[in-house]
């Protein structure tokens, strides 16, 4: 006859402390690839704030086809900001999410005011915004490669192929 399971109910100290992260990646690499995705988060939420801005107070004659676009862009956005910070989380940190933490630590400037009948002045802005978070993103993947950390190297890679496309396009617009 086999023994009994043992009840984990029955030894107190089982499930009471979280095991040491050791996912295979040296702590001091975790550190350096988290705080990487940390200046991407803080790019990627600042570039989608401002695209959905644009998206609410466009006006004039571009109205309709950059209304659309900058709704397509945003929610897109939206969505890898979350994958971003869970793998922050993954890493081992928590995520600095407030808008002081993105105001101290995205790479994008302010920027102008920007009038609501200026839709150019308001594409150029989220092109170097999309430039922006590409130098930011391709700058991680940078630091996640070296580290072997392939998950976040495969992540980066698919938001720098957004952002440079996104780059373009508004580019384009303006050419
Ligand atoms: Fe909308």
């Amino acid at each position: 006859m086999s023994t009994p399971a043992k009840n984990l109910k029955e030894d107190p100290k089982v499930g009471q402390t979280a095991p040491e992260i050791d996912i295979g990646i040296e702590a001091g690499d975790r550190k350096k690839i988290a705080e990487s995705l940390m200046v991407v988060l803080a790019d990627a939420f600042t570039l989608y704030l401002k695209t959905h801005n644009f998206h609410f107070n466009i006006t004039g004659e571009m109205f309709n086809s950059l209304h659309a676009m900058f709704e397509v862009q945003y929610n897109e956005q939206w969505m890898a900001f979350d994958e971003i910070a869970e793998r922050i989380r993954a890493l081992g940190y928590n995520v600095p999410a407030s808008y002081e933490d993105f105001q101290r630590l995205t790479s994008i400037k302010p920027g102008t005011k920007v009038e609501h009948t200026d839709w150019r002045e308001m594409v150029r802005q989220l092109t170097v915004g999309n430039e922006a978070v590409s130098r930011t993103a391709r700058q991680a993947l940078g630091v996640a490669d070296k580290a072997g950390d392939d998950p976040t190297v495969d992540m980066l890679t698919q938001r720098l192929k957004v952002h440079e496309k996104n780059a373009w396009m508004l580019r384009a617009l303006l050419q």
